[in-house]
């Protein structure tokens, strides 16, 4: 019979430890947080008349949905240039937190490590990883809709 080595023992007695030690996290993270672990599903959720859409330059939309029976406010922007008209979700693709539009740098600007973005949404400054994200816009019957994920 082939004897465990000491050293792959410990080895062992760790990774189980921090698998029981993960498995215990994870089971309160659940407990706590159960919504959050919920999945989230694409909803279209009504901004504004068709009317009032931006026909040039950058908007900042501000809405109101139910989610789990709480109201949630949200904000997004709509860039509107040439017939185009794109949506764009204010969270800085950094660490969350909601950008700004300034009007006379033409940027959207994060407040907490000065990510900076242009209004395509391409990052130009700081640290975020990755452009804004651009979400999904629909209208029907002149009520214009944008796709969150609920
Ligand atoms: S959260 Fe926006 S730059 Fe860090």
């Amino acid at each position: 019979m082939k004897r465990m080595k000491r050293r792959d023992f410990l080895k062992k007695a760790i990774k189980v430890f921090f698998s029981i030690i993960a498995a215990a996290v994870l089971s309160v993270f659940i407990y706590i947080y159960p919504s959050k672990i919920k999945e989230r599903r694409l909803q279209f959720v009504y901004i504004m008349d068709e009317d009032d859409l931006p026909r040039k330059g950058i908007r900042k939309v501000e809405f109101q949905y139910k989610a789990d029976d709480k109201e949630v406010a949200n904000r997004v922007f709509l860039a509107a240039a040439g017939g185009d008209l794109t949506a764009f979700s204010s969270v800085c693709t950094h660490l969350g937190c909601l950008v700004n539009w300034d009007n006379n740098k033409k940027e959207f600007i994060c407040p907490c490590h000065a990510g900076k973005y242009d209004m395509n949404g391409n990052v130009i400054a700081g640290p975020p990883p990755k452009p804004l994200t651009r979400l999904p816009l629909k209208i029907e019957d002149g009520k214009v809709y944008v796709g969150i994920k609920i």
